[in-house]
């Protein structure tokens, strides 16, 4: 096992007020029903950003508590790293906007794009700063505006995401505890089962993107259900070879919330039984890469990570990417 390098000092999260149930797809004329939705997913409510609510404004809440909980200053923040699918602008990035409401004038800031695993590309990412010596201190965030990609006309994805943003303080560990191992793979051949087809350099937005939708989100959704779970399994495997840990190490699992059946199927691979598995998939839906961070700052908040915890974080998205991180508290 490598000494930690890394560690994580504090958590936030921020995530829109408004709360959309299943029921109240019928209200937008969309054919579904509660019961397919919970069902095949698990999900029964998401947030939804209002207007004024971006991926900035979100991220930027919860940076702000991960920092007023570790007792960082914002000039105190070298770096700040942002996963994000739903960035506000396309440029510049939406780092530097959460830079700008942080006042964290010292720091570089940039975005990460590798979808739902794209925080634990963030983390992996700040964590390779501290070791080489750029950076003491992270803010690493996940911030997605999910509502404003999906169709809300295809009912086969807009009942699955929804908005919210989670962040963490990481700072050069001196304890011992922190990041125990990491692991990140993608596959570029799969891009085309889960994209935005349009809307960017190659086929910029135009009216006919606009009228064909393509600037949305289009999901296979079935074949994307088979990748999850076999990426997601190996992810699990690689994080716990890497840490010399096996499932029964793991104090506590953290997957990506996407869908309630792909975590346990994660889960059962890895020889982790459901009572140590953080679910909130049911109150947020998939908040693609702000879902562990969300989730992270809530098993906190539980105390279901304590002092003395190992944490296995594990996660799967479009590209496809897929990525898995244990931490020692
Ligand atoms: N309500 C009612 N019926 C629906 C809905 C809906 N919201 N959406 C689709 N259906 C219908 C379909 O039209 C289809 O009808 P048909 O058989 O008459 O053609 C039927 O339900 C079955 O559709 P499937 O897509 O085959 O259903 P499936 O059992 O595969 O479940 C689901 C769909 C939930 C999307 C599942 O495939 C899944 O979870 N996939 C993984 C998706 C995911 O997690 N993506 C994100 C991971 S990566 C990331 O987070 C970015």
């Amino acid at each position: 096992m490598k000494r930690p390098v890394a560690a994580v000092v504090a958590t936030g999260r921020s995530a829109p007020d408004t709360v959309m149930t299943n029921h109240d797809f019928a209200s937008i004329g969309i054919e579904t029903s509660h019961e397919w939705i919970f069902e095949r997913s698990g999900i029964v409510e998401r947030r939804v950003a209002k207007k004024g609510e971006t991926t900035a404004s979100m991220g930027a809440a919860a940076g702000r508590i991960a920092m007023e909980r570790a007792g960082v200053q914002p000039g105190e923040v070298d770096v700040i790293v942002l996963s994000t699918a739903t960035a506000d602008r396309l440029l510049p990035s939406t780092a530097v906007d959460i830079q700008a409401k942080l006042g964290a004038t010292r720091a570089a800031a940039f975005d990460i794009s590798a979808a739902c695993s794209g925080w634990l590309y963030s983390m992996t990412t700040a964590e390779g700063l501290i070791m080489s010596g750029v950076a003491e201190t992270a803010l690493v965030i996940g911030s997605e505006k999910m509502s404003a990609i999906v169709d809300w006309t295809d009912r086969s994805t807009c009942v699955l995401f929804g908005d919210g943003a989670g962040a963490c303080v990481l700072k050069r560990s001196k304890t011992g505890k922190g990041i125990l191992s990491a692991f990140m793979r993608s596959d570029g051949k799969l891009a085309e089962l889960l994209y935005r087809p349009d809307g960017g350099a190659t086929t910029p937005f135009s009216a006919e993107v606009l009228e064909k939708k393509s600037h949305l989100v289009r999901m296979a959704g079935r074949e994307v259900f088979k990748h999850a779970v076999r990426s997601m399994s190996e992810a699990a495997d690689r994080a716990l070879d890497g840490a010399k840990l096996t499932g029964s190490d793991i104090d506590l699992l953290i997957p990506h919330q996407a869908n309630v059946r792909i975590i346990e199927a994660t889960a059962k691979h890895s020889g982790i039984s459901m009572d140590k598995v953080f679910v909130n998939v049911d109150r947020y839906g998939n908040t693609s890469s702000a879902s562990i961070p969300i989730a992270l700052d809530e098993a906190i908040e539980q105390g279901r990570v304590k002092e003395g915890s190992t944490v296995m974080l594990v996660a799967f998205g479009a590209g496809f990417t897929w990525a898995s991180m244990i931490i020692r508290f």
